[in-house]
């Protein structure tokens, strides 16, 4: 099977994922790349109606069981549907969040075993998992400040969730140093997305994938 190379990107709320995602995705196709970029939860038409439920603050007495079984449910489509097919023609998928949000937020911040979640996790994405993945870590006060006022239903939780998240991913981070940078969000945002681009233009690079000039 020809195989892309596929970048997610996670961190704390108000990390700056996306901006920094959407500023990668920019940057390689001007290199004349094929690039998909999607976001969890979302990116298909089902997983993007799952993410409003998700997200919903009306939705208050959302189990945490029945919340990590949305987040898989909205990942099995968009991982049929668009970042299987993409890297079965080679492309490079970048994706806001994935199973390892799942692992940290549900998990070590929600409560519900990591073990469990990674074995459900690896059940449905059924050998698609990143090859690189971005922690853009910054200091949980920070990050929710960042937000705007509207808050959403995850956004919501306690200082006390937010920080185990952020303790969670560093976690991730610490046993898994070689497919997890973590990044410092606080820098400048050139700065930081230089960092970004010179790691994956090396794994490109590596790969003979990679044509250096703009298009
Ligand atoms: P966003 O911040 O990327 O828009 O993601 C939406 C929210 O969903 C964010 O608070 C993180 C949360 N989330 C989980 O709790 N579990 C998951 O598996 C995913 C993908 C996201």
């Amino acid at each position: 099977m020809k195989r892309g190379l596929f970048i997610t990107f996670e961190g704390p709320e108000g990390s700056g994922k996306s901006t920094h995602s959407k500023l990668l995705c920019d940057f390689l196709k001007a290199r004349g790349l094929k690039v998909l970029h999607t976001r969890e939860p979302g990116g298909t038409t089902v997983s993007e109606k799952i993410r409003k439920i998700l997200l919903d603050s009306r939705n208050k007495d959302m189990d945490t069981v029945c919340e990590m079984l949305l987040y898989m449910a909205a990942r099995v489509q968009v991982v049929k549907e668009k970042i299987r097919p993409a890297l079965r023609k080679g492309h490079i998928v970048i994706c806001d969040r994935f199973l390892d949000a799942s692992v940290v937020y549900q998990g070590y911040a929600g409560g519900i075993s990591p073990d469990i979640i990674k074995d459900i996790g690896l059940f449905i994405t059924k050998g698609v998992s990143p090859d690189v993945t971005f922690l853009l870590d910054i200091d949980v006060k920070k990050g929710l400040a960042r937000l705007g006022k509207t808050k959403d239903r995850m956004e919501r939780k306690s200082l006390f969730f937010h920080n185990r998240v952020r303790e969670g991913y560093l976690a991730i981070a610490r046993k898994e140093a070689k497919r997890v940078r973590v990044i410092s969000a606080v820098e400048d945002i050139a700065e930081t997305q230089e960092g970004i681009r010179k790691v994956v233009l090396r794994i490109l690079n590596s790969r003979h994938q990679i044509t250096n000039k703009p298009q």
